[in-house]
């Protein structure tokens, strides 16, 4: 097969680690890829992946069978509809069911219609009648924006004065945040379950944890993921089949019932309170990094299972995974998630990988054969071993050997785990 990647982060260099070693792949392109993603694909520069039109034009001019979206924003922009639209296959959801992700209201509104569990919420579009109900509710209490917002639209208040900034800071989103969802605050430990479905049939895969505080000890502001860990042990058979039967197969139908046919990656994340999985979110796409932590345990083939979904025909598909453990720890510049500096040298990168750690770039550039950071999140470290404790120590002595100017990671990935073995 001929596959075209979109994205450009660590979870699609993920993808494209995964994919290169299936036997059914022929040519591989990555629009527009990163330098480690370089390693599997061709690059393709001077197309922009919101010009959907573009990427149709050159999916048909290399007989590209089959198009893999990573991120969310072309999938809400309805870029699997246009490639659908010409014929070519794609792994990754249409507009309608991206909305799962794209718009918080339509995400609570299903649950609520289907019982699926989650948070108890109220939707509002005036700040006053926001802020009476968080009066009559009190603290804690979670306030969110609608719209796509770059994971910053949700502020976990944990006193009425927060709680009712919060409902002024919406303001600052933009459209995203013209409409506000109030929510019941869940006290609970956080799981991701990633899911493969055509639209009919699901197949969850390991779950994972992500660490999405800056600092150790889940302190500091939140980022798009410091760190995962899979498989999250507080995800134990019972909550597993839990998730499955009440949530994962039951938003599958919920979706069937709207009309909607949901192809592609699903992402759960659940709070697991008291024994039970709840809803935090759905997300259209793979999470990142949990698909850092979890694509290096699948055994099958990830092209023939992608292949799968985008068919329909999943249903005898066999998943398997190896009996390991993995953790990924995401390596960031100094000043992420505000202002950080580019273009700083980053050393000990084949040292790593001699150490046998996956090397995944998701925010690198190369100039003149060196590889140089150009973002916030710049590498994820991941390895894999016979259990948790030992990827933990594994990938840390990796981590060692690996640095450039302000280098700043969490030293805790995964030590929830270890609470919960
Ligand atoms: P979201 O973008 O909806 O995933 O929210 C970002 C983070 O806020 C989540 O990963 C949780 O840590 C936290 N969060 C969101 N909703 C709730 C809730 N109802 N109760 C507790 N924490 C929440
Ligand atoms: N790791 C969180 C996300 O992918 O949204």
């Amino acid at each position: 097969m001929n596959v075209l990647l979109i994205g450009s982060g660590g979870r699609e260099h993920a993808l494209a680690w995964k994919i290169s070693q299936s036997p059914l792949l022929q040519n591989f392109y990555a629009l527009p890829g990163n330098p480690g993603i370089a390693e599997y694909a061709e690059l393709v520069k001077n197309i922009s992946i919101d010009d959907n039109a573009a990427v149709v034009k050159f999916a048909q001019e290399k007989n590209i069978d089959m198009v893999v979206v990573g991120p969310e924003a072309p999938l809400v922009n309805g870029l699997v509809d246009a490639l659908e639209g010409a014929g070519i296959k794609s792994f990754g959801c249409k507009k309608d069911a991206a909305q799962l992700e794209g718009s918080k209201i339509f995400a609570k509104n299903l649950m609520k219609k289907y019982n699926i569990p989650t948070a108890k919420f109220e939707v509002f579009d005036n700040s006053d009648a926001a802020k009476n109900y968080i009066r009559k509710e009190g603290a804690p209490i979670v306030i969110k924006a609608d719209g796509l917002a770059a994971g910053k639209g949700v502020i976990v208040a944990q006193n009425l004065d927060d709680a009712l900034n919060a409902v002024d800071e919406m303001k600052n989103f933009g459209a995203a945040g013209s409409k506000i969802v109030v929510e019941e605050f869940m006290d609970g430990e956080e799981a991701s379950i990633l899911a493969f479905t055509d639209g009919k049939n699901i197949i969850p895969m390991v779950a994972a944890q992500d660490h999405k505080r800056l600092n150790d000890g889940d302190k500091g502001v939140n980022t798009g993921g410091m760190g995962a860990y899979a498989p999250a042990p507080v995800v134990t058979a019972e909550v597993a089949k839990l998730a499955e039967e009440k949530i994962l197969k039951p938003i599958i139908a919920a979706l069937n019932s709207e009309g909607i046919t949901y192809k592609g990656c699903l992402y759960a994340g659940l709070m697991i309170v008291d024994g039970a999985p709840k809803v935090v979110e759905f997300n259209a796409r793979f999470g990142d990094p949990e698909t850092q932590a979890v694509l290096p345990l699948l055994e099958s083939d990830l092209l023939e299972i992608m292949d799968a979904c985008a068919s329909g025909n999943l249903a005898d598909k066999k998943i398997s995974w190896r009996n390991e453990s993995a953790v990924c720890v995401v390596l960031a510049s100094g000043g992420y998630p505000k202002s950080y500096k580019k273009n700083l040298p980053i050393e000990g990168i084949t040292k790593a990988k001699s150490l046998d750690a996956l090397i995944f770039h998701a925010g690198t550039t190369e100039v003149d054969g060196k590889i140089l950071t150009s973002g916030g999140r710049v590498l994820g470290v991941t390895v894999t071993a016979e259990n948790i404790q030992a990827a933990i120590e594994k990938v840390y002595k990796c981590v060692d050997v690996i640095s450039f100017e302000n280098m700043h990671y969490r030293k805790d990935i995964a030590a929830r785990a270890l609470k919960n073995v």
